[in-house]
């Protein structure tokens, strides 16, 4: 009986054994890593970002800056996240909209990364978002972004990528740039009654700002 016992409680630690090494790394792989997200008032935050050597893009060191960015905007449901927002102080940010609970009118946005971005206005043409941000608790506030704009970075790869966002997408791209530069949105906002919480903005403001994305997203595409 005790040998039958002592078989299963080896078999059981065997088989912890093989589940441990599947679920072990494979050499080069990244554990996942979710960093402390800044908050507002952080001077990380108010400063101007700096470039990124784009001949150390493939350094283990940006290349883990990016992974972490990936897996702190995922963990936290942001539709995008900026370099300085985790503490690093280089122009870099990521952008990804799937089903997302926090912004369920958003329209879909594939992952991209984007290393010393610039971004140029095609046109005087405007609209008003309503913005939150991972960095600023439980507000969110009415902002003006242009409507059509022309991005460009450097991916992962090293490779310089360039293209045009119009509609609603593009304040997403608009909001993450100006992270780089110190700029988070309570400070674009004009009107100080914008300013809500996201239960109130949910039960007051939703419904109404969700029928002009989809205006938006009918009309640009996007
Ligand atoms: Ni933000």
């Amino acid at each position: 009986m005790l040998f039958v016992l002592l078989q299963i409680a080896l078999d059981a630690c065997a088989m912890q054994n093989a589940i441990a090494a599947i679920h072990k790394p494979l050499p080069g792989e990244q554990q996942m890593s979710v960093r402390e997200i800044l908050q507002i008032g952080h001077p990380v935050l108010a400063a101007r970002a700096q470039e990124i050597d784009i001949a150390a893009i493939d350094s283990p060191e940006v290349q883990g800056w990016i992974d972490d960015l990936i897996d702190t905007m995922r963990d936290a449901n942001g539709a995008g996240i900026a370099a300085n927002q985790i503490g690093i102080p280089y122009r870099l940010f990521t952008v990804e909209v799937g089903d997302n609970p926090r912004y369920p009118y958003k329209p879909p946005i594939p992952l991209t990364i984007l290393i010393n971005p610039v971004i140029a206005f095609l046109s005087d043409k405007t609209f008003e978002a309503n913005e939150g941000c991972l960095s600023v608790p439980d507000m969110r506030g009415t902002v003006t972004r242009h409507l059509e704009i022309a991005v460009s970075g450097y991916d992962r790869d090293g490779q310089h990528r360039s293209f045009n966002v119009r509609g609603y997408s593009a304040g997403t791209w608009q909001h993450e740039h100006d992270h780089l530069d110190g700029i988070l949105f309570p400070h674009r906002v004009k009107d100080p009654q914008s300013f809500c919480s996201w239960s109130a903005f949910a039960e007051f403001h939703q419904a109404e700002f969700a029928d002009r994305v989809r205006q938006l997203v009918d009309t640009w595409g996007s």
